[in-house]
């Protein structure tokens, strides 16, 4: 069954009945393709709602209508989105749903035919991203190879890790060992641990390919 055990640099989003209830419905493979997206949709607000708790804010007060002073606060810093193409682009509205007129950038990588390792082909990142926290966008954490070379790619454009947050809804054990062994510092934001993957390199329980099912069946 899904693991709640802590581990370090892992937001896990509370394991209420109603996510339980989302993962049902996107897990259940006779579910239509516009269920698919709309259950997946809400869960993805829930994750970018989780990235932006843990942002820095600094205090702000507000006059209010009533001639009274709020002492609130005020988000600190600038952030952007960054989506791993093709399933990452999912994640995209749901940012641009809490974060008016974000900056979102792409990051393209496939397996290599010949060598069957990750490949970089394309990166269009905003210019500034080095000044700004970045929400690395990617529903599933199996391996975590891609996510690992797309963070390199932040990182080499100036990215402090700590200022990167990978949003994903399911990640296995051995996803988050092997991106926190070359990423310890990067926080993971996840819907769910899975038991595994199994040979095909899926996550089990999972859902299948994400992609396709958002995309294409
Ligand atoms: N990518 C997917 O779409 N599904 C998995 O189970 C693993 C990686």
């Amino acid at each position: 069954m899904a693991s709640t055990e802590p581990f370090k640099n892992v937001l896990l989003l509370p394991q209420t009945n109603q996510l339980l209830g989302l993962f049902t419905i996107i897990r259940d493979k006779t579910t239509s393709r516009s269920d698919f997206i709309f259950y997946s949709d809400r869960i993805i607000r829930l994750l970018v709602e989780e990235g932006l708790n843990h942002l820095p804010v600094e205090k702000k007060s507000v006059d209010t209508h009533t001639n009274e002073v709020f002492e609130g606060v005020g988000f600190k810093g600038k952030i952007c989105g960054v989506s791993i193409v093709r399933a990452g682009e999912s994640m995209e509205q749901g940012l641009r749903d809490c974060c008016r007129s974000v900056r979102i950038g792409k990051i393209l990588i496939q397996r290599d035919e010949e060598t069957a390792l990750p490949k970089l082909y394309y990166e269009k990142l905003p210019e500034d991203i080095s000044d700004r926290f970045v929400f690395l966008l990617d529903p599933m954490l199996a391996t975590g190879g891609s996510a690992i070379m797309a963070t390199d790619v932040l990182i080499k454009r100036g990215v402090k890790p700590e200022r990167i947050f990978f949003l994903n809804l399911i990640c296995s054990k051995e996803g988050i060992d092997n991106y926190h062994s070359a990423h310890p510092d990067v926080k993971i934001v996840t819907g769910v641990i899975d038991r595994g993957l199994n040979e095909d390199r899926y996550l089990v329980p999972g859902l299948g390919d994400f992609g396709d099912r958002y995309y294409c069946i």
